[in-house]
């Protein structure tokens, strides 16, 4: 039968109370199966946060025991693999990712994460996150792709491709969703969740541009924020949902909430005072679905049975709702299948550890690195607390950070932390390698990677503020590490951040190191040891003294199941490192935001006593060999921009060509500069390559005061480099 008519015939079959039902998204892991089965009986849309039998079960209830019979959909976060499912694949955060400036290696991850989401039965994957993490203490930077909105929306792009195949009713295919729409990341002093202050004109500029791209790749869900946007919260923001979301971008598919926001309109954000206003604000801003706030059901039939609301807004949000279903061909096949066997499997393991590799971004060598195993290397000091420390490596949205009660609390093997990456790559060599905990990252105690008793571990570092406890009762800790460190030829240590730093509720007021690990660095940089840092953390920290005193500096943020292995290949040479930074790296926390694309200040923007400048510019990233970049051109007919990269040194490597534009003059300020393309190329020592890039319109627009968007015609600079930094960039001026 033909689609549409089918859902037609479906809704004109519908009650109020099975079409309120239908755009309810329950949790099963807070209401019980109990609760569940009874939602499912209703009639409701989609059930989140459910597993295995559970799923199969409340499917079966849904297709049998309610009126109309229409399947449910289940989803989940399964943002950097499936992370709550403890046989996955886990890939590198979203943000380490990022780093590799790979888009196939996004497109693969997403295509692994859906195959394996899907052979649990999943339908829908609530990634990419889309927001720009422009200032690092938000505790959800690490779920971005860092703070450019070209770099995003191409992922992001890539991503979404990967998690919906060709055809959203394949086996290995699940619902992509780009979120939070709009301007989540901008939030006020970076506190999650709250009000953003930013114009309708900013947000066309700055933060539509990745998720026009996310609708241009075929995106079939969208989430709104949790936040506002100058007073209006998302949930019931009109003009964000139905103006620019559906209207100008042409959005046909579904649109859910943020956990619990329609009672957050009346709890937390004030907006209303009944659940009926909010229920009906919610639905007639365009939410299609209302992810956790079950009170919605009642509140939202009370409203269209008293006329407040007119039905039809009902109507459209199903069958928003059912087109997707249909999509998804789930009255054919309820769950979908996957492919059995494949989780955790070899070819999936392969794909993370490609994408570990790619993420490793080299930020400081003194010519330290690469090691030579051969040369007089008889003992490898390794310290830090998260050297070996795997779900300090894994990052959020894994087991360890949304724990699924009743599984075991380690993933199962294979994983490799940085401690086993450097045993690995020095099995054979006679090299001497010995493990010391230091310190912690912010817990007093010493924490040995024993997995057993977390919940309390979690509950006391929930209680204990980084800035609060005893930590001077871990200076034996550190002794003991430099008296290891004093007969070694190597230091390898490891610092950062851990799980309780990251995340919903764990934005971060200083970016330093936190606990002890600053006094473990003093003490450790004072032996006069060649001494190499790893940063395994959720986003960029203020860490210039570890800059300074560091003989090579490595940023692996999340690197996932293979991310230790994959630096130390980088530490070894096996590995000529490609990755670029996503995200700009402050000096210290007042310096932020100090994202690279700002508008020019005509007091120059600097500090009395901070540089103005980042500690490290977005699209920094050294490797073993050195490119040349000349004969930069621009063809302003095609608007390609070619340029000749030349690799200089004597290893093989990959260089991210990054291109970026700047308006010279134009009504309303512009960036100093913009990404507006970039291409990885492979080159042999001595190899030369010409590059050609063709720039979107996009990439010469402005937004105006009146949020029209256009170009100005004039002229523009064109740059072509290894960063974002002047000093890397070849430019050109042309006039449109
Ligand atoms: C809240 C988070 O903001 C969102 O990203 C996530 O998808 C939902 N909860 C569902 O877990």
């Amino acid at each position: 039968m033909d689609q549409n008519k089918f859902i037609d015939d479906l809704i004109s079959q519908m009650t109020v109370e099975e079409k309120a039902a239908q755009m309810l998204q329950v949790p099963v892991s807070v209401v019980g199966m109990d609760a569940a089965r009874e939602w499912a009986r209703k009639g409701v849309g989609s059930f989140l946060n459910a597993l295995g039998s559970e799923m199969e079960e409340l499917q079966k209830v849904s297709c049998e025991e309610s009126r109309l019979k229409v399947p449910v959909i289940f989803g989940i976060d399964a943002v950097h693999g499936h992370g709550l499912n403890r046989k996955a694949t886990i890939f590198p955060s979203q943000l380490a990712m990022a780093a590799s400036w790979n888009k196939d290696i996004a497109h693969k991850a997403a295509e692994v994460t859906a195959t394996e989401v899907a052979t649990d039965g999943i339908h829908w994957n609530f990634s990419p996150v889309l927001c720009l993490a422009r200032d690092p203490r938000w505790g959800r930077t690490d779920e971005t792709f860092g703070e450019d909105k070209y770099l995003a929306g191409e992922l992001g792009a890539a991503m979404i491709e990967g998690y919906q195949g060709d055809d959203l009713s394949d086996d290995t295919s699940v619902l992509a969703c780009a979120k939070h729409f709009i301007g989540y990341g901008e939030a006020t002093g970076a506190r999650d969740s709250y009000d953003t202050e930013i114009t309708f004109r900013k947000i066309r500029d700055e933060f539509l541009p990745p998720f026009r791209k996310a609708i241009d790749a075929g995106c079939a869900t969208v989430m709104s924020a949790y936040g506002s946007i100058d007073g209006t919260p998302l949930t019931v923001n009109k003009k964000a949902l139905r103006g620019i979301l559906r209207d100008e971008m042409g959005f046909d598919g579904v649109t859910v909430t943020d956990w619990d926001t329609v009672n957050a309109l009346i709890t937390r954000q004030r907006v209303c005072g009944n659940h009926g206003d909010a229920s009906r604000l919610a639905a007639d801003a365009g939410n299609d679905m209302i992810m956790c706030t079950m009170e919605y059901y009642d509140a939202v039939i009370e409203e269209v049975k008293s006329g407040r609301l007119d039905e039809a807004v009902l109507d459209e949000a199903v069958r928003h709702i059912l087109t997707v279903k249909c999509r998804l061909g789930v009255w054919e096949k309820p769950l979908k299948t996957g492919k059995p066997g494949s989780i955790g499997c070899d070819e999936h393991h392969e794909a993370a550890l490609e994408a570990a590799r790619g993420s490793v971004v080299l930020l400081k060598n003194d010519g330290i690195l690469p090691l030579d195993p051969g040369k007089k290397i008889r003992k490898i000091a390794v310290i830090g607390p998260n050297a070996d420390d795997i779900r300090a490596q894994y990052g959020d949205w894994t087991y360890f950070t949304h724990p699924v009660p009743g599984i075991e609390k380690e993933p199962e093997r294979p994983y490799v932390t940085l401690l086993e990456g450097i045993r690995e790559q020095t099995e054979s060599t006679g090299i001497k390698v010995e493990y010391s905990y230091g310190c912690s990252v912010n817990r007093m105690g010493y924490y040995k990677g024993n997995f057993a008793g977390i919940p309390e571990f979690m509950e006391q570092c929930y209680k204990d503020n980084a800035h609060r406890y005893d930590s001077y009762k871990e200076m034996p800790y550190i002794n003991e590490a430099a008296a290891m460190a004093r007969s070694a030829d190597i230091i390898i240590l490891a610092l950062g951040d851990n799980y309780n730093q990251h995340g919903e509720y764990n934005d971060r007021a200083d970016l330093r190191l936190s606990g002890m690990q600053e006094a473990l660095f003093r003490v450790l940089s004072t032996l006069h040891i060649p001494l190499i840092t790893v940063l395994i953390s959720s986003k960029p920290l203020a860490i210039p003294e570890v800059v300074k005193k560091s003989d090579a500096v490595i940023c692996a943020f999340n690197g996932g199941m293979y991310g230790g292995r994959a630096v130390a290949e980088t530490i070894f040479g096996k590995l000529n490192p490609s990755g670029r930074l996503p995200i700009s790296f402050p000096y210290t926390t007042g310096q932020v935001p100090v994202y690279y694309n700002q508008f020019p200040g005509w007091h120059e923007g600097r500090y009395v006593d901070c540089p103005e400048k980042p500690l490290f510019a977005f699209g920094e990233g050294l490797s073993y060999t050195w490119y040349e970049y000349s004969d930069l051109k621009f063809d302003a007919a095609s608007k390609t921009v070619s340029v000749n990269v030349k690799n200089t040194g004597d290893k093989a490597g990959t260089e991210v060509v990054q291109i970026y534009v700047e308006d010279v003059v134009s009504s309303v300020m512009t960036a100093v500069k913009n990404l507006a393309g970039f291409s990885r190329v492979e080159l042999q020592p001595g190899e030369s390559k010409e590059v050609s890039i063709r720039l979107d319109d996009e990439a010469f627009m402005i937004t105006r005061p009146d949020e029209t968007r256009v170009i100005e015609p004039g002229e523009f600079v064109i740059y072509a480099g290894h960063s974002s930094k002047d000093e890397d960039l070849l430019k050109v001026s042309v006039t449109l």
